[in-house]
C-alpha cells in the first residue's frame, strides 16, 4: 500500500502494534469465556449512567470538525463510529475512549466490501466462481487491509437474495438462490474474521426483495418465502459466528423492518437465537417519520428500540430522545440494558477490552501486495462465466488471425472501488489492451480502436475508424461496459439492455460481418437477447477489479479456461422480471398453446439460466447412482455421478445437483439447489462426484413458517447447469 504523507505518518504509530499480533485475530468463543463476558458485561451495566447507556447505542458517521465527537466520546455519548477510514481517525477517537469515564472501546466500521485497497471482483462475481473458498481468501485479505488502520468492524457481507437484476445492489450479494448465497455468506464471515474484522451481516431482511426492483421498496413476503428463501443465508452468517446484524431500510409486508418487533426480536433474536447486536442501517430510525409509523424522531426512538435495533447508525434518535423517553417512562429501561448488554457482549467478544475473557483483539500482519492481487487475480479469473461461444470463437489462439480490440472499456483502468480509505494511492491497473497485448502471439497483429461509445455509453470517438479496424482483422474482441455507476446502491433500472450508444456501437460492427467475441463488464445481469444473436461469444467479467483485465486477458487467449456460473438467470426481457430457476410448478405448464403459463410475446424460459457456464472444452454426465430408493426421514441419500472431459483442452466444471419434491401439502420448487462441487479435469479425464443429501435438507417451511419435512418422492437432477437433465428418484419413507 502507498499512502499519501500524513497517512504514512500516522501508520508509524500502528506499525509496532501490527508487527507483534499474530494471524489469530479472534478468541475461541467457549461456555466459560461467555459467561465471563456476561459477568463483566453485568458488571459494566451496574456502573453506568443512563446517558452513558445511550451513548453506547450512539453511532455517528466520522464528521468534520470533529472536536464536537472528540468531546462526546470523553463523554461516553458515542459508542461508535463509521466511516473511519484513516488510521489518524481511529487513533484519535481510540484515546478520547480512554478518556472518558469507563474507557469502554469503540467500534469502527466501515463498507470494506469488495475493495479496501486492492480491489476485488464484486461479490455477485464471487458468487459466479461457485468456490466459496475464493470469498473466503478474498475476504480475509481485504480484512487485513482494513483493519492495519484500526477499523475493527465491516459492513459486510451482504446476504440479501436478490431475484431482480433492477435491484442496482445484486452486485452486492451472491444472486438469487439460498444454498448458494448460505454457502457464501459463511465463506465471507470466516474470511473477515481471519483478516481481523468484525462482520455485520446485511440487510435483515428482505431488502433483496423491493418491488420492482426499486431500491428501498417495501417487499411482500410470505412466512414460508421468508424462512425458505431469505433467512438461510442470515443463519449461515450467524452460524458462523457473525457478531452483528444490519436491519434492512425497507417494509416486509408494510411494517419498516426498524420498527419489526416480529422481525427484529421474534425471529432474529429469539428464533434464530442471534446474540450479538443488531444495528439500523444509516439513517433508517430517523426515516422511520418518513415510513409514515413515526410522528417525530422521539417516536421513531421508542419504536425501534423496542422492535430491538441495539445501535442506531446515524438517525440521532437514539442520542436525542431515548433518556427523555426512558425518564417520561415511554421506553423501559430493561430494554435499554438489554440493548447496551449486546454492544457490550459484542465489544467483548471482540477482544476490544484490556480484560476481554479469551484474550485481546490481535490485528493480523499486513498481507503483502502482490499476495493480495495474486488472491484477486484468482478470484477474477474464476469469476467470468462464458454465456456462448460459437465456432470456438474464444479462446484467441494464433489460429485466430488479426484481433481487432474495439472499446474505449479495454483503456479503463477503473477497478469500481466504493467507500475507499482516505489518503491511500489508487492501485495501478493494468489496462486490458495492455494485458493483451503482452499475451497475443508474436506473430498475430492486434489491431486497436476505442470504438465511438465510451464506457458510460456517450458517443464519442471515431465510428470509421473502429468500422475500418474491424474490416482490417479476422475475429473482434468488443469490451463494454458499465463503468459509471450504473449498479450498487440507489441505482435501480427499468432497461437492462447496454447502456447508452453501446448497442449501436455493436450493431455497426455486427455489420461489418466478423465473428465478435463480446466481453461485457456489468454489475448485474442483463436482458441480452438481441445482443447475443449477434455475437459469436459472450463474455460476463463482472466488475473484475484491480487484477481484473489482466485476468481477463489471460483467459481470452486460453491461459486459463472459463469456470464461471450464473448465480442468477439472465432474462430474455425486462417483462419476464422477475425469473427465477426455483419457480413453483403452475396448473398450466406452459406448452406454447395460449391457456398454460407464459407471456404470448415471449418464450418462458430465460436466455441464460441460473447455473449456466461454459467453458473452452466439454463434460459429459452419466453414471446417476442414487445409494438407496428409499431412506428414513432421520436417513441421508448418497448420490454419486461421472465427469468426463469430452474435449481438447482442461478446464473446470461446477456439478450442481438439483432436487424437486413431486408432492407434498404445497406446491415445491421444480428445482431447487441441494449440492455442488468445482472440479477441473485434464483431457479425456474422467471423474466421480459425491454428495450427500439429509433427508433434514429438504425440509421446508409452512405457512405459519413453521418447518415441515413431508416424505414422498424426490427427483433428483445432476447437470453443468439449472436445467440439468440427468435424472434419478429417492422416496423418504414415512418412518
Ligand atoms: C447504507 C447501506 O444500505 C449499507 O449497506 C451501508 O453499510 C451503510 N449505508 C453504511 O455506509
Amino acid at each position: 500500500m502507498r499512502f499519501g504523507l500524513l497517512f504514512l505518518a500516522a501508520l508509524t504509530v500502528f506499525a509496532p502494534l501490527a508487527a507483534h499480533s499474530t494471524p489469530s485475530p479472534r478468541p475461541t468463543p467457549t461456555h466459560a469465556i461467555e459467561a465471563e463476558i456476561e459477568a463483566k458485561v453485568s458488571a459494566l451495566l451496574a456502573q453506568m449512567t443512563l446517558e452513558e447507556k445511550v451513548g453506547q447505542l450512539n453511532f455517528p458517521s466520522y464528521a468534520f470538525p470533529r472536536e464536537p465527537q472528540i468531546e462526546a466520546v470523553k463523554q461516553g455519548r458515542i459508542g461508535a463510529m463509521l466511516n473511519v477510514a484513516h488510521p489518524d481517525h481511529v487513533q484519535v477517537f481510540e484515546e478520547a475512549a480512554r478518556a472518558s469515564r469507563l474507557k469502554i472501546p469503540m467500534l469502527f466500521a466501515i463498507d470494506s466490501i469488495h475493495s479496501f485497497h486492492i480491489a476485488f471482483p464484486t461479490p455477485i462475481a464471487w458468487a459466479a466462481t461457485w468456490r466459496p473458498e475464493l470469498a473466503e481468501r478474498a475476504t480475509e485479505a481485504i480484512g487485513r487491509e482494513t483493519a492495519q488502520i484500526g477499523v475493527n468492524l465491516t459492513f459486510a457481507p451482504m446476504v440479501d437474495i436478490s431475484r431482480d437484476p433492477r435491484w442496482g445492489r445484486v452486485i452486492e450479494g451472491a444472486g438469487e438462490d439460498p444454498y448458494l448465497a448460505s454457502a457464501f455468506s459463511a465463506a465471507r464471515v470466516r474470511g473477515y474474521h481471519k483478516g481481523g474484522l468484525a462482520t455485520a451481516a446485511k440487510h435483515f431482511v428482505g431488502y433483496g426483495a423491493p418491488e420492482g426492483g426499486r431500491d428501498y421498496n417495501g417487499a411482500q413476503i410470505s412466512n414460508a418465502e421468508l424462512f425458505d428463501r431469505y433467512i438461510p443465508p442470515f443463519k449461515a452468517a450467524i452460524d458462523a459466528g457473525t457478531e452483528t446484524v444490519m436491519a434492512s431500510f425497507n417494509t416486509v409486508n408494510g411494517v419498516p423492518v426498524t420498527a419489526n418487533h416480529r422481525l427484529l426480536t421474534g425471529v432474529l433474536k429469539e428464533r434464530l437465537g442471534f446474540d450479538g447486536l443488531v444495528m439500523s442501517d444509516f439513517a433508517a430510525v430517523k426515516e422511520l417519520v418518513n415510513h409514515g409509523v413515526a410522528a417525530d424522531l422521539s417516536e421513531a426512538a421508542q419504536k425501534a428500540i423496542h422492535a430491538g435495533i441495539d445501535l442506531d447508525m446515524e438517525g440521532k434518535a437514539f442520542t436525542n430522545h431515548l433518556a427523555d423517553n426512558v425518564r417520561a417512562g415511554r421506553v423501559p429501561m430493561s430494554e435499554i440494558d438489554a440493548a447496551v448488554r449486546r454492544v457490550l457482549r459484542v465489544k467483548y467478544r471482540m477482544g476490544l477490552f484490556p480484560d476481554s475473557p479469551g484474550g485481546v483483539r490481535k490485528v493480523p500482519p499486513a498481507m503483502p501486495e502482490a499476495a493480495v492481487r495474486k488472491t484477486a487475480r484468482a478470484v477474477a479469473r474464476e469469476s467470468f462465466v462464458l454465456l456462448k461461444n460459437n465456432g470456438a470463437t474464444l479462446p484467441i489462439t494464433p489460429q485466430s488471425g488479426t484481433v481487432a480490440l474495439i472499446g474505449a472499456a479495454a483503456l479503463s483502468t477503473n477497478d469500481h472501488s466504493w467507500y475507499g480509505p482516505a489518503g491511500l494511492e489508487k492501485p495501478v491497473t493494468e489496462t486490458l489492451r495492455d494485458a493483451l497485448g503482452g499475451r497475443i502471439g508474436k506473430d498475430q497483429k492486434l489491431l486497436f480502436a476505442e470504438g465511438f461509445a465510451d464506457g458510460c455509453g456517450q458517443a464519442f470517438g471515431d465510428k470509421e475508424k473502429a468500422l475500418e479496424t474491424a474490416r482490417a482483422a479476422d475475429v473482434v474482441v468488443l469490451v463494454l461496459a458499465e463503468d459509471c455507476a450504473a449498479s450498487g446502491e440507489g441505482v435501480s433500472r427499468t432497461h437492462l439492455g447496454l447502456t447508452g450508444v453501446q448497442g449501436e456501437m455493436l450493431d455497426a460492427l455486427a455489420k461489418v460481418g466478423k465473428p465478435i467475441a463480446l466481453v461485457l463488464e456489468t454489475g448485474r445481469p442483463l436482458a441480452l437477447t438481441d445482443v447475443s444473436e449477434k455475437v459469436a461469444s459472450l463474455l460476463i467479467a463482472w466488475h473484475p477489479g484491480t487484477e481484473g483485465r489482466t485476468a481477463l486477458a489471460e483467459v481470452l487467449v486460453g491461459e486459463f479456461a472459463p469456470s464461471g456460473k450464473l448465480p442468477m438467470t439472465f432474462p430474455r426481457s425486462v417483462g419476464q422480471v422477475p425469473i427465477s430457476y426455483d419457480d413453483l410448478p403452475t396448473s398450466r405448464p406452459s406448452t406454447g398453446d395460449r391457456f398454460t403459463t407464459g407471456y404470448v410475446d415471449e418464450k418462458p424460459t430465460p436466455l441464460y439460466p441460473f447455473g449456466h457456464g461454459l467453458s473452452y472444452t466439454t463434460f459429459r454426465y452419466s453414471g446417476l447412482k442414487i445409494s438407496a430408493p428409499e431412506v428414513s426421514r432421520a436417513g441421508t441419500v448418497d448420490i454419486q455421478v461421472d465427469i468426463q472431459n469430452t474435449g481438447s483442452r482442461g478446464g473446470q466444471e461446477v456439478v450442481q445437483l438439483y432436487t424437486r419434491q413431486l408432492v407434498a401439502s404445497r406446491s415445491r420448487p421444480m428445482r431447487e439447489l441441494k449440492g455442488f462441487k468445482k472440479i477441473g479435469l485434464a483431457p479425456g479425464e474422467k471423474e466421480t462426484v459425491r454428495f450427500s443429501v439429509k433427508a433434514s435438507d429438504l425440509v421446508f417451511h409452512d405457512d405459519d413458517g413453521k418447518p415441515v419435512m413431508e416424505p414422498g418422492k424426490f427427483s433428483v437432477f445432476v447437470g453443468g447447469s439449472s436445467v440439468a437433465d440427468l435424472e434419478g428418484a429417492f422416496t423418504i419413507r414415512r418412518d
